[in-house]
């Protein structure tokens, strides 16, 4: 069959067969969908061989670009020996070291790991285990959660809840548990003239308000540390985090800190919170766990945490589940995934890769069209300030047109690549940005 027909094809059966994600299927009639038929490295490839250069990471997964020759070696060694077992009642090797190793990079402070499959699943976790902590405390009056407005937390009910896109919740309030919001310390808020730190230390006397008020009856806040990404890769400085983990203390309430998307190394360090110098009680991770292979999620919690679980009574366990808890195919691509941080000095080399980036992406920074140039680690992002309500729509179709995948958050532009993107790609990636922008 001609290369053409097969990717005809295989829309066509998609769209008469799969219900895509996050889409108003009909925009399809105008705005195709693009079938992949292989990826490697940075790149996504259809039947003919056109090619898309993956700038977002294929939604903020990928870490060391498609078809990486370790994870595939290490998953293939996995399928020969477990590829999955119950996780209640059993337990495996690879699990086992994953929870180990990911336990050090908390410095030991998380030690005991929950499994999930996808980031909603570990932060319906983090909510019900902090809930549950606190019942089992004597303090089963504190039910209640508060995240920053913006907030991206995921869509199960539990996640929405304390989730503040309105695109995603609204039509659903009806069926959410109210949850509440404070001043998101994102320094495009700031005032003229204000530092970020400034803002984002003003930006903490609305949570230490409703704290203040409501301490009593809140069980957790829940927190993207530096950097919002649905609310368009919202950037704070790190002394909110330090704010908020000490008000947190003061008042009772626990830190969760949703890392699904900023964790293993996107903000510059291996963790976004490590530069606030914080520990959370709950630390969510999903997304670049695996490196982008397989879904896995987890939630990482302190001994203290831990121990308010651990009685004769079987109601005051975490009796929470999952089929796929602790897939040892995941867990092994994961593991593979620590190795090459480990190995490859990555969080180092990233440091001199973003610096090159951004220099590479100045004329973007200084383009009339472009506000808010902004970097975090391999994250960067600026808004159009020129764009029409179907921006993000438009911009996507123009830049599948000049070989790039970029889906613009409203009308924030970011680049998220995998670390293994190489100068030509990057400047590829910056001269076609450029172009758009002209065009
Ligand atoms: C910060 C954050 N939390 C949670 C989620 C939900 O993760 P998932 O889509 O894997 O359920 C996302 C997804 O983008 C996220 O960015």
């Amino acid at each position: 069959m001609q290369t053409s027909t097969r990717n005809s094809l295989l829309l066509k059966r998609s769209l008469a067969a799969v219900w895509h994600p996050c889409t108003q299927m009909k925009q399809h009639e105008t705005l195709p969908l693009i079938p992949v038929a292989r990826a490697s490295g940075c790149w996504l490839y259809d039947f003919d061989g056109k090619r898309y250069l993956d700038a977002v990471s294929s939604w903020w997964v990928n870490l060391f670009g498609h078809g990486n020759a370790r994870i595939n070696a290490a998953l293939r060694e996995q399928l020969e020996t477990l590829e999955h077992a119950m996780l209640a009642g059993f337990t495996h090797e690879t699990v086992v070291e994953l929870s180990e190793r990911l336990s050090r990079f908390t410095g030991g402070k998380l030690g005991h790991c929950f499994y999930g499959s996808d980031g909603a699943s570990a932060v319906e976790i983090a909510l019900k285990m902090s809930f549950h902590y606190w019942r089992n405390a004597g303090q089963p009056q504190k039910t209640e959660f508060v995240s920053l407005a913006g907030s991206y937390h995921g869509e199960t009910l539990g996640a929405l809840s304390v989730t503040d896109v309105a695109l995603f919740k609204d039509i659903y309030a009806p069926l959410l548990r109210a949850s509440a919001r404070v001043t998101s310390p994102d320094w495009r808020l700031a005032a003229t003239g204000e530092s970020a730190r400034d803002y984002a230390l003003r930006a903490a006397k609305s949570l230490e308000q409703h704290l203040e008020q409501h301490h009593a009856t809140t069980a957790a806040l829940i927190i993207e540390p530096l950097v919002q990404g649905a609310a368009g890769m919202a950037m704070y400085d790190a002394a909110y985090l330090r704010e908020a983990r000490a008000l947190c203390d003061r008042y009772g309430v626990h830190f969760i800190a949703d890392e699904i998307m900023t964790g293993f190394g996107r903000t510059g360090t291996f963790f976004a919170h490590e530069q606030a110098n914080i520990t959370a009680d709950f630390l969510c991770l999903s997304k670049g766990i695996t490196g982008g292979y397989l879904p896995l999620s987890v939630v990482m919690t302190s001994d203290e945490i831990y121990q308010a679980f651990y009685d004769e009574k079987v109601t005051r366990g975490f009796l929470h589940s999952h089929s796929y808890t602790g897939n040892a195919l995941a867990c092994r691509a994961a593991l593979a995934v620590l190795d090459i941080f480990e190995q490859n000095n990555v969080i180092d080399l990233n440091r001199t890769k973003s610096a090159r980036i951004t220099e590479a992406t100045k004329d973007i920074a200084n383009h009339p069209r472009a506000k808010h140039f902004r970097n975090a680690g391999m994250i960067w992002a600026f808004e159009v300030t020129d764009s029409t309500p179907d921006f993000s729509y438009r911009f996507h179709e123009q830049a599948l047109a000049r070989e790039l995948l970029l889906r613009p958050i409203g009308n924030t532009v970011y680049f998220m690549p995998p670390y293994v993107i190489n100068d030509e790609e990057v400047a590829l990636l910056a001269s076609r940005t450029l172009n758009i922008l002209d065009s």
